[in-house]
C-alpha cells in the first residue's frame, strides 16, 4: 500500500507538471482526488490493514495528498501568469501612433441666429426673458383681446391639454406681453424668445412647433415710430443694409393699430419665379412674413394695470425660422429639424 501511494504521487506530479491549461487541470484533479479517484480508491483499502498499520498509512495518504494539492496550486498560478502574459503581449498597445482627432460640434444654425437677435437686442437696452410653453388660455388668448369663438382658439389649431379649453401649448410668445406687464410697470423693454406650437401640417415654411421672439416695448411716448426704428436696426445688423423690408396693415386683436412685416424673398429676389417655376419659398409671393406688430391695445394695458393715459407701447412677434432661413439662404424649413449632420455642418 506504501508503493501504492508512493506511485500516485509520482506519476501525478509528472502528469500535473506536462498539464498545459487549466481545464486538463482541472480534469487531473478529479482523476487524482475526487470521490472517484485514484487516491480515494487507495484509501479505500484502509480497512484491510492492521490497528498498528492504520495511522502511519493515514498519515501517508495525507502527506500524499497534500503534495499534489500543492503541485495543483503551482501549476494552476503558472498557467494564469502565462494567460495573464499572453493577453498583455498580445494587446500591447502601441503609444507612439497618432490619436484619432475629436470633431467638435457647433451650435445649431437656429441657435446662432437666436444668439445674434439677442445680441441686437440686449445692445438697445432690452432685457430677455423666458416663459411657459404650457401655457393658460387666459394668457393666450382672453387677456390679450382674442376672445371666445375666435378662429385661432379653434381645437382645429390649437394643442388643449383640458376639455374645458382652459390649459394648451401656447400657439405664440404673445402671453409674454401679459406675463411682462403683470409684473413690473414701465419703462419695460424686453424679448421673449421661444417655442410655440400650432396644429399645421409641415411642409417648406410649416411645423407644428415653431420658435417666435416677442418684444414689448411700454413707455411714455412710444409711437409706431420707435416700431419702425427697432425693426429695422434689426434687419439691418442682421441682413445687412441692402435688406428689403415692407410694413403692410394688418390686424390683431391686442395691438392698435397693427402691421406685418415682410422681406423681400432671397431665393427669387421678389419675382416670384425661379427658373420659371413658382418659387418654392415664398410660394411666388416674392416676399416672406417675418413678423406681426403694432402698438399695445390700450384695453391690454388696462387689463395689466398700466395706465392707457400715460403709457403707451409697441409689441413685436418675430418667426425665428423664417429669420434663420433668411439669414443662412436655408429653402426648406425641415433641413432646420432633421438634425442631418451634413446640413449642419455647413454652417
Ligand atoms: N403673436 C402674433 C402672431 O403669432 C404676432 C404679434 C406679436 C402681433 C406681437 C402683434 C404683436 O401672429
Amino acid at each position: 500500500m506504501k508503493q501504492q501511494l508512493e506511485d500516485i504521487k509520482q506519476r501525478a506530479l509528472a502528469a500535473l507538471d506536462g498539464a498545459a491549461s487549466p481545464t486538463a487541470l482541472e480534469e487531473l484533479r478529479v482523476k487524482l482526488l475526487g470521490k472517484k479517484g485514484e487516491l480515494t480508491a487507495v484509501l479505500k483499502q484502509m480497512g484491510k490493514l492492521t490497528p498498528e498499520e492504520r495511522p502511519v498509512m493515514g498519515q501517508l495518504a495525507n502527506a500524499v495528498r497534500a503534495d499534489i494539492e500543492a503541485k495543483l496550486e503551482e501549476r494552476k498560478s503558472a498557467l494564469h501568469a502565462a494567460a495573464l502574459e499572453a493577453k498583455l503581449a498580445a494587446e500591447a498597445i502601441d503609444v507612439t501612433i497618432p490619436g484619432e482627432p475629436v470633431s467638435l460640434g457647433h451650435q445649431h444654425p437656429m441657435n446662432q441666429v437666436l444668439q445674434e437677435i439677442k445680441d441686437i437686442f440686449v445692445g438697445m437696452g432690452y432685457t430677455v426673458v423666458d416663459g411657459p410653453e404650457v401655457e393658460l388660455a387666459d394668457y393666450n388668448f382672453t387677456k390679450l383681446n382674442i376672445q371666445e369663438g375666435h378662429p385661432s382658439r379653434d381645437r382645429s389649431d390649437t394643442f388643449y391639454f383640458t376639455d374645458d379649453d382652459s390649459v394648451l401649448l401656447r400657439t405664440q410668445t404673445s402671453p409674454m406681453q401679459i406675463r411682462t406687464m403683470e409684473k413690473m410697470q414701465p419703462p419695460i423693454r424686453i424679448v421673449a424668445p421661444g417655442r410655440v406650437y400650432r396644429k399645421d401640417e409641415a411642409d417648406a415654411t410649416h411645423s407644428p412647433m415653431f420658435h417666435q421672439i416677442e418684444g414689448l416695448v411700454v413707455d411714455e411716448g412710444i409711437t409706431m415710430g420707435d416700431l419702425k426704428g427697432a425693426l429695422e436696426t434689426l434687419m439691418k445688423r442682421l441682413y445687412g443694409e441692402e435688406a428689403v423690408m415692407r410694413f403692410r396693415p394688418h390686424h390683431f386683436p391686442f395691438t392698435e393699430p397693427s402691421c406685418e412685416m415682410d422681406m423681400q424673398c432671397h431665393k427669387c429676389h421678389g419675382t416670384g419665379e425661379v427658373d420659371g417655376q413658382v418659387c418654392s419659398t415664398c410660394h411666388g409671393e416674392g416676399w416672406i412674413e417675418l413678423l406681426g406688430a403694432g402698438m399695445v391695445h390700450p384695453e391690454v394695458l388696462e387689463g395689466c394695470g398700466i395706465d392707457s393715459r400715460k403709457y403707451s407701447g409697441f409689441a413685436f412677434g418675430l418667426g425665428l425660422e423664417r429669420m434663420a432661413m433668411r439669414r443662412m439662404r436655408i429653402n426648406d424649413l425641415r433641413l432646420i429639424f432633421d438634425n442631418d449632420v451634413r446640413f449642419l455642418s455647413q454652417f
